[in-house]
């Protein structure tokens, strides 16, 4: 049986007081209805890690943990001048488990290649921190029928240089950027077609053992709403929420969707 997961990624949305409110509620939520076969994982910006670590689990009911914390972004560097930027080895200690990388809107704004996602995933695993990698093709290639292109060369250029005994510690999350932030929800079988493929490209190069066991999020616009029938597809193992992961109620459903 694969990993069930909900993960929000607040992008940057939320000022100290307002990110330790969301936090309250959203412990509040979990501690009393949280569907126990999903991972809840929460991506707050960086600022608020030690917040989000600190919050995660309460001691006083045996330690149990609420939620995994997970940045959004992480420098391939080690450690050096690099001004403004953190790497996976402090990530690591502040209690980071989960990493999003190669997010379309770092793809976009900052110019982040396949190359250097797949340097990002490697630091990452060097430090223990699980990433969460986002691919996903633009309305502009899925009009011209280049969806699989764009997603072969994403896996093949961003993971597929890492050996099976590495790969099978991704998660990786299927974020067609025509969907994100444009409440412009994929359907179930576009999101399952694509999740498919993903998962037959996985199989040809690592076999179906490890195919198999790989988490397979789909993000964009997922809401309470469209959130079921999403989670229903054989291939979908969860999401990567943004928007929606910005109220806790919604959350929650999307939870135990
Ligand atoms: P929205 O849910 O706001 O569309 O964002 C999705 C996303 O980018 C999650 O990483």
């Amino acid at each position: 049986m694969r990993r069930r997961i909900v993960a929000g990624n607040w992008k940057m949305n939320k000022n100290f007081q307002q990110a330790e409110d969301l936090f309250d509620e959203l412990v509040d939520l979990l501690k009393n209805g949280q569907n126990k076969d999903t991972d809840v994982i929460v991506c707050p910006p960086s600022l608020y890690i030690e917040m989000a670590h600190d919050l995660s689990c309460d001691e006083e009911d045996g330690n149990e943990v609420f939620y995994g914390v997970g940045a959004q972004n992480v420098n391939e560097h080690e450690s050096g001048a690099y001004t403004g930027e953190i790497s996976a080895g402090m990530l690591a200690s502040m209690g980071v488990e989960y990493c999003i990388v190669g997010h379309s809107e770092r793809r976009r704004y900052y110019g982040e290649t396949d190359a250097l996602v797949a340097q990002k995933i490697e630091s990452l695993l060097q430090n223990d921190i699980i990433p969460i990698v986002c691919i996903g093709e633009t309305l502009e290639e899925r009009e011209s029928g280049k969806a699989f292109e764009v997603i072969e060369r994403q896996l093949e250029e961003g993971m597929f240089n890492l050996k099976p005994l590495d790969f099978v510690k991704l998660i990786i999350a299927y974020e067609p950027v025509w969907a994100i932030g444009t409440g412009k929800t994929a359907t179930p079988e576009q999101a399952q077609e694509i999740h498919a493929h993903i998962r037959k490209c996985i199989q040809e190069k690592y076999g179906k053992a490890v195919s198999s066991t790989i988490p397979l999020l789909y993000g964009g616009s997922c809401n309470p709403k469209t959130a079921p029938e999403l989670f229903a597809q054989e291939d979908i193992d969860g999401g990567l929420i943004g928007g929606a992961s910005l109220q806790a109620e919604d959350f929650m459903k999307i939870v135990n969707a």
